[in-house]
């Protein structure tokens, strides 16, 4: 079984998805500027998304997908923003487009990313630039020739007794603060999402209120 790889693995939903990985008993790579433990199915590895060899090296291998979870936190100047939300992003598929058989790349951004809102005039406050980077990544990633799917999610909580039904649905939802889904359910959709999505497309990950799941998810 080819590993999967997570960049962005010491926390949050790519802690998540590495735990969820182990429980499969399915390889991962473990990506971040400061990894976790290893395990017999974690592969810790140290790597700097916004510094291409770093990212080259944790990327060189045969990998079924690259999921990129990264974020940033604090007030940051728009440079330092872009540098590690774009240009961290954009540095990652070029690393994976150099392998002999470049990976899925499972990308987690955030829905509504076109419609205004409040929640976004927030954000871009407090992380300058972030929904043009959001934006300008997704449409990078269409345009990489990779193999792809994004996964947009709403506000993101760690209620980890809350797996509600979600769904996958067509990517037109404008975030709000009154949308929201766990890291633990999300990082079981991203797994979904590797291997079962359709290639090529782009969903928004909401909460299921009909308990009608569709399709893949
Ligand atoms: N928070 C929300 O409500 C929300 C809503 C929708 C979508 N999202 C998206 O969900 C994603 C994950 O958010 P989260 O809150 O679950 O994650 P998080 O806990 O903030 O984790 C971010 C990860 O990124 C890693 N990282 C940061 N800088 C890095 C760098 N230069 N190189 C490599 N790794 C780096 C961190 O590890 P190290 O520090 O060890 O490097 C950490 O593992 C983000 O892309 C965010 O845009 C979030």
């Amino acid at each position: 079984m080819k590993p999967f790889a997570v960049i962005g693995a010491s926390s949050g939903t790519g802690l998540a998805l590495v735990k969820l990985l182990e429980k499969n008993r399915l390889p991962v790579r473990a990506i971040s500027r400061k990894p976790r433990a290893a395990s017999e199915f974690i592969e810790p590895f140290a790597a700097d998304v916004t510094d291409i060899e770093s990212i080259s090296k944790a990327l060189t291998g045969d990998f079924s997908a690259v999921f990129f979870t990264v974020d940033i936190h604090g007030f940051n100047s728009r440079a330092t923003v872009r540098k590690l939300m774009y240009q961290g992003f954009i540095n990652t598929i070029q690393a994976a487009a150099k392998n002999k058989t470049p990976p899925k790349i499972v990308l987690l951004s955030v829905i509504g990313s076109e419609i205004s809102s409040w929640v976004w005039w927030i954000l871009n406050a407090m992380k300058p630039g972030m929904q043009k980077n959001i934006i300008d990544r997704e449409n990078a990633l269409k345009e990489s020739g990779l193999a792809y799917v994004i996964c947009r999610a709403p506000k993101l909580n760690d209620d980890i007794k809350n797996l509600t039904p979600i769904s996958a649905s067509s990517p037109t939802h404008k975030l709000t603060m009154n949308m929201g889904i766990s890291r633990e359910n999300l990082a079981r959709v991203l797994l979904k999402a590797a291997k079962a999505a359709p290639e090529n497309t782009t969903w928004d990950i909401i909460p299921d209120k009909d308990k009608s799941t569709l399709g893949w998810l």
